[in-house]
């Protein structure tokens, strides 16, 4: 029988899927769980698998490499979607996709298979991955194929003598890794309804978090973040740590209105405690180290950037050359951020940098001033000289007219 790779979850859609990619498709299937952090199914994963008759059931811990190759450097960049997601779920697939493609290898497998539906970005993201990196490979995506309800599932199992207790539906979709959890359907697919408390797993409201505000100093080198309260850390653990500190305060919380790639709009409730907080602290440290161009700049690529994350393009040239570019942005963003995480909202309230362009010199308004007031006059001279000529042969002639454009209202009185 040839083989195939599943990236399997050990939820009721992977399950089935491995009995379904043996019986329907005449596989014999590899379930292989890529750990990424945080998946509630993880304990189960073993016995489900091979209950399902699975060949065998693989489990790489991959919660290290996701946070250091895929997360960090997408906050050194400063990725976020659409101003508001910081991209946990569009980031572990292509390292999914990667994984699935090394143990086909491994494996002799022909095929692979994975448990997305047709109708999100999953499926794009692991099928550019997986053909960008092996086009020799068959894919095979169950869930999107029969699109079987849920009991159908169950009593599919069953037929097959596999029976194994499955807890009652929660009201969501949800999927969640290190960097965050994305919650959706039910209730939630009315934009209108607030999110009830149960949306909610990783975060406490503002309301029932904790009247006193924590402190905490990030400590960043060359954009990455190494310690936390002057405590050298893993990526792994900076991120769990702040996943619960500033999870328990309540920040991270966010409700979008989202463009999926396949041009869907949906409602989207994500919980990202430790991205939220130090996308703030990485951006303070920025505005410490980068001139207004570099800044100006990296911002519109950042945009790009979360673009192509998204959009399942992460094993592109189109990445490569930004990667390059974000990095050398990244040489002088080293230092420490102090946050304030109290109610809701994680707060930037102190930074300092090792080689820091703000000059408390040429800032202040007391005494040690060095900057040279008398130099702003021949500077507004030159700075405004298009200005003025422009305003003495275009502007002035005409100025009636754009009052009148300016202030309608004024003139109509
Ligand atoms: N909308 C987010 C994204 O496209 C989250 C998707 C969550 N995936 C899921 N299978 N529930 O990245």
């Amino acid at each position: 029988m040839p083989k195939l790779v599943l990236a399997y979850s050990g939820g009721l859609d992977t399950t089935t899927a491995i009995k379904w990619l043996s019986i329907e498709k005449g596989y014999e299937v590899i379930a292989l769980n890529i750990d990424v952090g945080m998946s509630r199914e993880q304990p189960v994963v073993e016995s489900r698998g091979m209950a399902a008759g699975a060949l065998k059931v693989r489990v790489i811990d991959a919660r290290e490499d996701f946070i250091r190759y895929f997360a960090f450097p997408a906050l050194a960049a400063g990725a976020v979607y659409q101003d508001a997601y910081p991209l946990a779920t569009a980031l572990a697939r292509p390292l999914m996709a990667k994984l699935l493609v090394d143990v086909a290898h491994e494996e002799g497998a022909t095929a692979v298979a994975h448990g997305c539906t047709g109708k999100g970005n999953d499926q794009v993201r692991f099928d550019i991955g997986i053909k960008t990196l092996d086009p020799g490979l068959e894919i095979i995506a169950p869930t999107r194929e029969y699109a079987m309800a849920r009991d159908y599932q169950i009593e599919y199992l069953s037929q097959h003598g596999v029976d194994i207790p499955w807890a009652a539906k929660g009201p969501y979709s949800i999927d969640e890794n290190l960097w965050g959890r994305s919650c959706e359907a039910g209730v939630l697919e009315d934009p209108w309804q607030e999110p009830p408390p149960d949306a909610y797993e990783w975060t406490r409201s503002a309301e029932d978090a904790p009247s006193a505000p924590a402190y905490i100093e990030v400590r960043f080198e060359q954009g990455m973040p190494v310690a936390i309260d002057g405590e050298g850390l893993s990526p792994l653990e900076i991120t769990e740590r702040l996943n619960t500190l500033a999870g328990l305060h309540g920040v991270g919380r966010i409700d979008h209105i989202e463009d999926r790639l396949v041009g869907i709009k949906s409602r989207e409730i994500y919980e990202s405690p430790a991205a939220v907080t130090l996308l703030a602290a990485h951006k303070a440290l920025e505005s410490m180290t980068l001139t207004k161009q570099q800044l100006r700049l990296k911002r519109d690529i950042s945009r790009e950037y979360a673009e192509l994350i998204y959009n399942g393009l992460w094993f592109s040239a189109h990445h490569q050359d930004i990667v390059a570019y974000m990095a050398s942005t990244q040489r002088f963003v080293s230092g420490t951020v102090r946050v304030k995480l109290h109610r809701g909202s994680a707060t930037v309230v102190g930074r300092r940098a090792d080689t820091s362009l703000y000059d408390r010199g040429l800032a202040t308004y007391d005494r040690g001033d060095t900057y040279d007031q008398n130099a702003a006059v021949g500077f507004i001279t030159i700075w405004g000289l298009q200005s003025r000529v422009q305003a003495r042969q275009q502007v002035l002639p005409g100025l009636r007219e754009s009052l009148k454009i300016a202030m309608p209202r004024e003139e109509e009185r």
